[in-house]
């Protein structure tokens, strides 16, 4: 019987090489070829950040980066929630296939590795696809944590995301609306192209957003303030930087007054 395949699910950060945890490290020196999703042009920035890490911190000749084209996505803002799943759980299949091919295509004994942006628990498919790969051919795998875009967020703009014994709420900006009452106490946003929390407004514009876009990277940007004051000025600085930069991410946390304010 062939021994599973060793895979390394890695978390590297939001794109600063200095985000790369020492287990990090070890894990991609176990790795043999790294399989990296070419998601096109506008974010060929994400893949030449994979490789600089690589270069920084292995050897040259020790390791392969194989880019693995991306099955066509549907239109997924057009979508319903129904529809939307289907279209997400069709995708994942298909990019299952392709991983398995190429994993099992590799030589024997060869560790793969796959470089996660951020921590692999938040907003990211790859634990799944490669669950979906290893129901296909025998894997093992390890799951090295990475610092998320939330705790970037977080840290970049020196602030504790609960209020005193309060929770916090992770959601996408698709989820936003249907979502938000203030018992959810600080709610961060991820994966928002539209800044929906500017349809808040009128219901709580006293709500302190803490926004940011490319944590971590040479061009981040930051801002925060009252709701009401500052989104006006948030979406129109988002616009600017995605049509200078060609894409954005950003990520933001609302937090409600704490009773003191009030
Ligand atoms: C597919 S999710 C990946 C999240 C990632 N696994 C993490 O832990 O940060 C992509 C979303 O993460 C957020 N994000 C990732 N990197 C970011 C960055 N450098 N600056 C701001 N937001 C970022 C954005 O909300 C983006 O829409």
């Amino acid at each position: 019987m062939t021994s599973p395949r060793e895979v390394r699910v890695i978390g590297i950060g939001t794109g600063s090489p200095a985000h790369v945890t020492g287990q990090a490290i070890a894990a991609l020196r176990e790795c043999d070829v790294f399989l990296v999703a070419d998601k096109g042009e506008a974010k060929d920035e994400l893949v030449a950040v994979r490789r600089a890490i690589c270069e920084q911190f292995l050897d040259d000749r020790t390791y392969r980066i194989v880019t693995v084209t991306d099955p066509e996505r549907g239109p997924d803002a057009e979508r319903d929630k129904a529809a939307y799943t289907v279209g997400v759980d069709a995708w994942h299949a298909a990019r299952a296939d392709r991983y398995g091919e190429i994993i099992e295509s590799l030589p024997a004994g060869e560790t793969v590795g796959f470089l996660v942006w951020g921590d692999p628990a938040f907003y990211d498919s790859t634990i799944r696809i490669v669950d979906a790969v290893a129901r296909r051919l025998p894997l093992r795998t390890q799951v090295i944590a990475g610092l998320s875009a939330i705790q970037v967020l977080a840290a970049e703009h020196g602030i504790v995301l609960n209020g005193i014994g309060q929770p916090v709420h992770i959601t996408t900006g698709r989820r936003l609306l249907d979502e938000w009452s203030v018992d959810l106490g600080t709610v961060v946003v991820m994966l928002d192209g539209s800044l929906r929390c500017r349809e808040l407004v009128e219901q709580a514009p006293d709500l302190t957003i803490y926004w940011g876009a490319y944590l971590g990277l040479p061009q981040q940007v930051l801002r925060q303030g009252r709701l009401a004051d500052v989104i006006d000025e948030i979406v129109a600085v988002r616009a600017a930087l995605r049509q200078e930069q060609g894409w954005v991410m950003d990520t933001y946390a609302l937090t409600p007054p704490s009773p003191g304010d009030a």
